[in-house]
């Protein structure tokens, strides 16, 4: 009988291990501003991001306003987003986000919730 309470246990403790395995470890915590430079030399080159001058060099490919994708929780979760972010997007190439560049890019898409 004991023993099963230990297995059981054991059992939860190792499924509480894994989560944050899962989720893809420790994330950092955002700052939406320091998300800026970031947005201001790549994202806007595609989206259209408010605040920031229109700059969209590239109008013909169908990247979703920053506004959509804040206003969209149910779609555009936390952790939709940081899978999302973790691969370059096309027609992006040869660029990819820390962690640290992605958390500050969802603290930026939290503070268009307001
Ligand atoms: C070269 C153009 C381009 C640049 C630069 C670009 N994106 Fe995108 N992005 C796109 C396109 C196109 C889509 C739509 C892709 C799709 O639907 O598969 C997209 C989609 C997204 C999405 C939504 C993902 C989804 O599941 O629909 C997010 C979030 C995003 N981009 C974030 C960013 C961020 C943050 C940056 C700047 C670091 C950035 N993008 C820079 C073109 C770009």
């Amino acid at each position: 009988m004991k023993r099963r309470i230990a297995i059981a246990l054991g059992a939860v403790l190792l499924a509480w291990a894994a989560v944050p395995a899962l989720a893809g470890g420790k994330w950092p915590k955002g700052d939406a501003a320091a998300a800026k430079p970031l947005i201001a030399e790549q994202c806007i080159k595609c989206h259209a991001v408010p605040g920031f001058p229109t700059d969209r060099i590239q109008p013909a490919v169908k990247a979703p306003p920053f506004a959509v994708i804040a206003a969209d929780e149910a779609k555009y979760s936390d952790a939709v987003l940081r899978a999302f972010l973790r691969q370059p997007h096309y027609p992006m190439k040869g660029f990819a986000m820390s962690k640290r560049d992605i958390a500050n890019i969802l603290a930026f898409l939290h503070s268009l919730r307001k």
